[in-house]
């Protein structure tokens, strides 16, 4: 079900901070609260003149009275003046993905989950922000015997980026029992597909394939599998969080479509009609066989289930991607 057709969110905050609002889930984010009458200051470091990317993503943005947008990076910005007033800050900024997190850019991914955080944390707390939201992450469950994970399960990241993922949320769950510290919740998304989804992830790869005839590299056997989670779903789950008194601590956020990475590629395939060429190769080191969420504690907290299965979850991401895509050279 594509993003107009989601039921409306009947609760949002009035003012809001979405950190990471240049990105895939947090764009999203950001014109949902607008949508939803919220005054939204999106941060990111990524400048939305310049980078064609970040033009994209907040292409429905642009021009809307109710978003303002703010270059620059959290572990250099003044923070405070951005978060006078709000309401919630969502903390989504951060280096994400599994694979490269092995590699010379750890230091990367430690700055911007870890010290990044600790900066946006330091900074809530002097203003007196009543409410963050942190994105986390399925990956700080790690290997797991294909039971669902649970919330009191014992953490086990697997990979560089999951160790820096448990760490922001532990930070940001430490500064909440801290006097004067936000109350947050920490949402572990998981695998999160839709129109702009990251180019490194999986199910983006598996349609552009589909649609171009480009062949499709499988780190490994392709029997992975993934609590997929439509960007929609991700999204009202994340203004739950936002504004339910009652919500803290760590909330899965996944759990409507459990496939291996060969179902998505039979739908893909089944989408185009075009058979996709298949190249395995060897399995990446972190990449965990399967992930799968125990979804109970947010239809309690939050009221949260997910609506949009998997079959038309891709249906719609395909289109998103096979849409022409608009020329940004001329953005103001
Ligand atoms: P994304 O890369 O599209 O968006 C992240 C944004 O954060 C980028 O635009 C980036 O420029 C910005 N950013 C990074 N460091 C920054 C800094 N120091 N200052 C300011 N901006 C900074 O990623 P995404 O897929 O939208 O993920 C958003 C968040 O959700 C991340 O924290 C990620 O770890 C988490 N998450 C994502 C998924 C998923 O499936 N996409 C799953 C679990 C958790
Ligand atoms: C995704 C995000 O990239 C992380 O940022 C996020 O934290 C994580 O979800 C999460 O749920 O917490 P991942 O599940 O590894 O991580 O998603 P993909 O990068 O899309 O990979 C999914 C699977 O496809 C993995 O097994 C990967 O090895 C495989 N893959 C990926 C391929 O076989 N080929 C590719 O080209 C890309």
């Amino acid at each position: 079900m594509p993003q107009h057709e989601q039921p409306p969110t009947n609760a949002s905050p009035r003012r809001a901070v979405v950190t990471g609002s240049a990105g895939f889930i947090g764009s999203h984010l950001a014109h949902a609260l607008v949508q939803a009458g919220a005054t939204v200051i999106g941060v990111d470091r990524r400048d939305p003149s310049t980078d064609p990317m970040a033009a994209a993503n907040l292409a429905a943005l642009r021009g809307r009275p109710g978003y303002h947008h703010v270059t620059a990076d959290l572990l250099h910005c003044a923070i405070d003046p951005l978060l006078i007033d709000a309401d919630a800050v969502f903390h989504l900024a951060g280096i994400p993905g599994v694979r490269p997190s092995w590699g010379p850019q750890f230091g990367d991914y430690l700055a911007s989950n870890v010290l990044a955080t600790h900066r946006v944390l330091e900074a809530s707390t002097r203003i007196g922000v009543p409410r963050l939201v942190v994105a986390s992450s399925s990956s700080v469950y790690g290997p797991t015997d294909g039971d669902a994970s649970r919330e009191t399960d014992r953490p086990n990241p697997a990979s560089p980026y999951a160790v820096t993922k448990l760490a922001e949320e532990q930070l940001c769950l430490a500064y909440a029992e801290r006097p004067g510290g936000p109350s947050v919740v920490a949402l572990r998304y998981f695998t999160v597909y839709g129109p702009r989804q990251r180019a490194d992830m999986f199910t983006h790869r598996a349609l552009y394939a589909a649609l171009t005839g480009q062949p499709l590299r499988l780190y490994g056997d392709g029997h992975q599998r993934r609590d997929f989670t439509y960007i929609d779903d991700v999204v009202t789950a994340t203004i739950a969080a936002g504004v339910n008194p009652n919500a803290h601590g760590p909330i899965n956020v996944g759990g409507g479509s459990n496939a291996s990475l060969l179902d998505v590629v039979n739908i893909a395939n089944s989408l185009t009609g075009r058979e996709i060429q298949l190249h395995q190769d060897h399995v990446r080191n972190g990449d965990v066989l399967v992930t799968r969420a125990d979804p109970s504690r947010a239809g309690e907290v939050l009221d949260w289930q997910p609506r949009v299965d998997l079959h038309g979850g891709l249906r719609a991401h395909m289109q998103a991607l096979a849409a022409p895509m608009p020329d940004y050279s001329r953005a103001a």
